[in-house]
Order: structure tokens, then sequence, then C-alpha cells
């Protein structure tokens, strides 16, 4: 059966402890809600079993009560460790066991908002808790903001933690190292989810998931009621819904939408916001003569027509390459380059394609070599006189691992390598420039209600309900982190994409990396401890212009945002599937065709327009 639009293993399990407990009804009746148009993602059991029933007599041993392995309801919660920092930013590490008050008198309900780092809703949800609190007994509330995973899929670290305490309104902000809270059973399982407890017995008393703030005075409410205590919330009138679809916390991830922002800080380069250098740098990202065949670019995978992209699955330079083409008129608004996030400034990136075989096939030497005779003077006017070269015969095809190179002087690899970054440097100023225009998400995101469809609103509600603002939010919609999708490999060679985790070699091995000597401002690598979650992650792409392209995915091989729609509803490739890499993040969605087709005219909204300023008129 279908589920508040999820299916598979998981709902199935859900709806049946739901329909043994007793709730069945009101899921019939949400169903009937769902129907008619309203929203879909509140999924909740209420507590089902006698309250009283449920605490123990008084325990002074306090032993947590063992766990059945589940977040499920009228069951314990498993007992874990937690660093955790309390609402003054003080460490305030516990188990869960400590929460444990076997000998109370009152209820007292201890709230776990479970997400992650880079969750959009979940951070919504963290900030508006003050906008229910206060109305209950001092004492009877206590809210914990659990963060499972950070941008790497790693542990949250202190900074992780400090960094959400800063909009977190939680009394506790913790993280655990305890993986099993991962494959802890809920359905639909999109975060945050919410897990109430009753501390007198630790059983679980409540479990849903895309609460918006207004649920918690609901849903608290009704559990004081059933423990026969006043509903401190009994007056309370949920507000109406934004457009007559969109809660308060759903509506505040639509506003974070609007297009807003600047390129992020690159101290690694100084000359990323020179004007002159962004000249120069446009100048380079067209000139096909660095090319060793002449006649490719910068621009012929990242076409200004075209979005700063192309039209193929996998790109073709020289060759055809294994992975399709971003957009990267965004791609200043970000540290990480490439779908693997190999390269960790835009000017490391820039020197990748141009010394790749398959890409523009050239070299160090034969760039600088080019730039000294072409671009002096646009050269000088930003990094100074150039020092004295080689004869151009001696640099060309002259880079690492060659004999052209090996003939070089120390003095003079240095020199060459040099310009080299320069030259990355001012293509980077370049690519700092590009802009977008906007869209009628973002006319809509600002108030404007008549700038979606009715198709269109729909499908903005469907993309919040299935989850996807988990990842896809604010106003790139992207959250910069990494996860496994299992899309489709485009690789020429037919091998599965392990992704992020072989991008740390490359990172780490390459001396243009943000910790090296070309740095203008050298950093250590923050590199992640635990890489095999990695295997098979890819960094979640901006949808700003996937309206206007085909070929989706870090390798291009969904042809249509019908096929992405389908892709998802699937949770990726089947384990039988050879090029199948890695877990699925627990997180992904997965949901009925229904679903799926409404989403489509939504994503069709998403036009990214590229806007070059420095283009001759
Ligand atoms: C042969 C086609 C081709 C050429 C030429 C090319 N690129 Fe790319 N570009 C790609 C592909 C494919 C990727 C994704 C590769 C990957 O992630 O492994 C990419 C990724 C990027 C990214 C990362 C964007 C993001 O969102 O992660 C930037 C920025 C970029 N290219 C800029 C450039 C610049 C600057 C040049 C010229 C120096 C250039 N590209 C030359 C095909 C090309
Ligand atoms: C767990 C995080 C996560 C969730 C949830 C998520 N996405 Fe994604 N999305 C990604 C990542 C990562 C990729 C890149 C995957 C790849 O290429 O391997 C991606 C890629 C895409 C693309 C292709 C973009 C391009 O430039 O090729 C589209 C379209 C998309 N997602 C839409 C959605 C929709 C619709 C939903 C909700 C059903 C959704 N996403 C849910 C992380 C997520």
């Amino acid at each position: 059966m279908t589920f508040f639009g999820v299916r598979g293993d998981r709902a199935a399990r859900a709806a049946r402890a739901a329909s043994a407990n007793g709730v069945f009804a009101s899921t019939l009746a949400l169903l009937a809600a769902i129907a008619a148009g309203a929203p879909a993602c509140s999924s909740t059991h209420l507590d089902p079993v006698s309250a009283d029933a449920a605490v123990p007599a008084c325990d002074s041993t306090r032993t947590h009560p063992p766990d059945v392995g589940t977040f499920s309801i009228d069951a314990a919660l498993p007992d874990v460790a937690f660093t955790a920092l309390a609402a003054d930013s003080a460490r305030a590490d516990f188990t869960l066991h400590e929460r444990y008050l076997p000998c109370r008198t009152e209820p007292k309900f201890l709230v776990l908002r479970i997400g992650a780092t880079w969750c959009e809703p979940c951070r919504i949800a963290a900030a508006s808790t003050s906008k229910w609190r206060g109305l209950e007994p001092a004492g009877s509330v206590e809210v914990i903001d659990v963060l499972l995973a950070n941008a790497e899929q790693q542990v949250p670290t202190a900074a992780d933690l400090a960094a959400w305490r800063v909009h977190s309104d939680a009394d506790v902000v913790a993280s655990t190292a305890e993986r099993r809270w991962f494959a802890l059973d809920t359905a639909p399982n999109h975060m945050p989810y919410t897990v109430i407890v009753e501390k007198r017995s630790m059983h679980v008393v409540g479990l849903g998931h895309g609460w918006g703030w207004q649920e918690y005075p609901q849903r608290l409410g009704a559990l004081f009621a059933r423990y026969k205590k006043p509903n401190p919330w009994s007056s309370f009138v949920p507000p109406a819904l934004h457009d007559g679809l969109f809660d308060e916390s759903e509506w505040a991830v639509i506003e974070g939408m609007a297009w807003h922002g600047e390129p992020v800080d690159e101290p690694s380069n100084r000359v990323a916001t020179s004007p002159q250098a962004a000249e120069l740098g446009r100048r380079l990202f067209f000139d096909e003569t660095f090319s060793s065949n002449g006649a490719v670019s910068c621009a012929s995978c990242h076409a200004p027509e075209k979005n700063f992209g192309d039209d193929r699955p996998q790109s073709l330079g020289l060759a055809k390459v294994d992975r399709h083409a971003p957009n990267v008129a965004l791609a200043s608004y970000k540290h990480a380059q490439f779908w693997d996030g190999r390269a960790d400034s835009l000017w490391m990136q820039a020197l990748g394609p141009l010394e790749n075989a398959k890409e523009m096939g050239s070299s160090r030497g034969t760039v600088v070599g080019r730039v000294a005779a072409s671009y002096r003077a646009a050269y000088e006017a930003v990094f100074g006189t150039m020092p004295a070269l080689s004869t151009d015969a001696r640099l060309v095809n002259a880079m690492p691992g060659t004999v052209a190179w090996d003939a070089l002087a120390t003095d003079e690899k240095r020199t060459v390598t040099g310009i080299f970054v320069n030259i990355g440097k001012s293509i980077a100023a370049y690519e700092r420039t590009l802009r977008v225009r906007e869209n009628a998400l973002d006319r809509y995101a600002r108030g404007d209600v008549t700038a979606l469809t009715d198709p269109e609103r729909k499908g903005l509600a469907g993309f919040l309900h299935a989850g996807c603002t988990q990842c896809h939010a604010g106003p790139r919609l992207t959250d910069d982190a990494y996860h496994v999708l299992r899309f489709p490999t485009g690789r020429q060679d037919g091998l599965a994409d392990r992704g992020r985790i072989d991008a740390f070699a490359l990172l780490e091995g390459s001396e243009f990396n943000g910790a090296g000597v070309w740095s203008d401002s050298p950093m250590a690598l923050a590199l992640p401890a635990d890489r095999d979650r990695l295997l098979g992650a890819f960094k979640t792409p901006t949808l700003r212009g996937i309206a206007s392209r085909g070929q989706f995915g870090h390798g291009g091989t969904l042809a249509t945002i019908e096929d992405v729609a389908k892709h998802y509803s699937e949770r990726g490739l089947k384990d039988s599937d050879a090029k199948a890499v890695g877990t699925v993040d627990a997180w992904v969605p997965e949901f009925d065709t229904g679903l799926r087709d409404s989403l489509v005219p939504f994503l069709k909204v998403l036009k990214g327009d590229s806007v070059d300023s420095l283009a001759p008129p």
C-alpha cells in the first residue's frame, strides 16, 4: 500500500505497526486529507498505549530499559552516548540513560529532532523552537537536536555542533558516533525525524518526520492530555498556510530559495576580485589555441549559450570524458569543485583541463609560452613583470612527467608553474563574475504567488514532501554535501564511478591544493577520517539551470527530468547492478509514481540563464 506517498518495505512495516497500534484510522484520515491536496508530510503515530501502563514502578537503580533496535512506538529508545553542547554552548556530553527518570511523578518529555548539518528543513526546525516553547510547565519538555552526519557524512565534529548551536533554540545540540542510529527504522524516512520519549519509561510515545514547528504544540499538547495533565497549548491556533499549501516551516525553506548570496571568499587567490584579472581570465577561458588541436577551450564544454555547460551526456574535448559538464555560472559560490570535490578552489580546478589529455591536451609550458607571446601586457597589468623564460621551443609540451619538463632547470620549472597558477587564478576571477537570472521560483519565494502555475506549486509541495529539500535548498538548491544516490556511471570503460572516495588522493597529491606553496593563504586540508562512507558519493549539484538542459547526474546518463524523478522514486541503481557502488543514503526518498509525476512541472521551473557581465556588447 502507499503510505504518505512513500512505498517499500519501511513504509509497509510502518503501516503495519500503525495499524496494529490502532492509529490506522487516523492514517486513513490523513491519506484522505492528502488526496484533498493537504500537505502530506506530517506522518505521526501518537502514543496509542495507555499512558499509565507505560510508566513502570519507581526503579531507583535507574537501569535504562533494554532496547529493541528500532525507533518504534512504545519501544524503549536505544541507549547511546552523545557529544553535546548545552544552550550556553558549554560541553554537556551525556548517555541517554542519564535522561531516564523512573521515579518522577510528573510526565517529562524528551523531544529528539534527528537531522544532519546539511539538512535545511532540520535547520529551520531548530531555529523555530522558541516559537512553541515556553507554555509548558518548567522542565517538562527537553528538546535535543541530534545531528547524524556532516557534509562529508562523518560524525559531526565539535565545530559542526558549535555552528549548529548558533541558530538552534534546542536545549541541547548533540551528535553520536553510534552508527546504528543511522539504521534505525523510521518511515517515511526523511529528516528531520522527531522522536518523543517519556522520560519515566524511556518509551517512544511520538514519532514522525517533516513536522513544521506548529506540529509540536499540537503533538505535545495531546500527550499532556493523554497523561491526564492540562494541555499547556490548549488555546494554540496553528498559523494559516501560506498560499493555502505551505506551513510556516515549509515557507521558510521556500523563502530561503530566493536568489541571494555572494561568491565564497577564496583567500588562496589574491586576485580573485581583481577586475583586470577577470578580464584576462575571460580571454583565456575562450582561447582555443591553448589546446593541442587548437580547437578546444573551456567554453567548448562550458558554452555561454548553454548556460556554461554543454548538451552532451559526457563532455567531448580531445576525447570523451567520463562525466557530465556542470554549468559553471555558480561555481564560485562554493569551495569544492568537480562532482567529487577533488579541487578545493576555482583556480586549482581551472588548471586541470589544460593539462588533461582528454580535455585540452596541453601542458603548462605550452600555455605559459602562449600567454607570454599573446597576453603579456594584460598579464603584467595584474601580476607585474613576467620573469624571463626559456625559448618557446623548450617550453612546448613541458609538464611534469614529460622529457621536455625534465630538461628545464629547477628555477625555470618554478617560474613556469608560477605563471601557470596565475593563469588559473585569472580564469577563477572571471568565473567569479558570472551570475544567473532570476526565475519564477525566485518571484514566488519573494511572495508573488501568481509566479507559479497550479501544477508547479503542487510540484513544489511534492519537492518538500518527498524530502528533496533536505539536500536541494538555499538559493542554489544544494547543500554542498556529498551523498550516495547511485546515479548511473558515465565512465567510458564501463566501470563503476567511485566518486568522492577517490578524490582525496587526487587533492592531497596535487601541488595546487589550498595547503600548497601556490596558495596565497595556505591552510591545512580538511580531510575526513572515515572515507569509506564516501564510496560512490557525489556532491549535490545546484538545480538552477536544469530546466534548460538535458543529461543529468555525474554520468550525464539520465536524459530527461522525468528520468531523474523516476530514478529517485526507485532509490538508484539496484544492488544487483554491477555498476551500483556504495550504499544509498538512508534519507533518500522512495516514492510512488503519483508523487514522481507531480515533481516534474516544478523541476521545469528551475531555469538558470547565465549572465556574463564581461561579455562584449
Ligand atoms: C572536454 C570538456 C571540458 C573542458 C575543455 C573543460 N571542462 Fe570544465 N568540466 C568538464 C566536466 C566533464 C566537468 C566535471 C568533471 C568531474 O567532475 O570530474 C567539469 C567541471 C568544471 C568545473 C566544476 C564545476 C562544479 O560545479 O563542480 C569548473 C569550474 C570548470 N569545469 C571550469 C572549466 C574551466 C575553467 C576550463 C578551462 C580551463 C574547463 N572547465 C574546461 C568539462 C570540460
Ligand atoms: C540525500 C541528498 C539528496 C536528496 C534527498 C535529493 N537529492 Fe537530488 N541530488 C543529490 C546529489 C548528491 C545529486 C548528484 C548525484 C550524482 O550525480 O551522482 C543530485 C542530483 C539531482 C539532479 C540532477 C542535477 C544535475 O545537474 O544533473 C536532480 C534534477 C535532482 N537531484 C532532483 C532531486 C529531487 C527531485 C529530489 C527529491 C525527490 C532530490 N533531488 C532529492 C542529492 C540529493
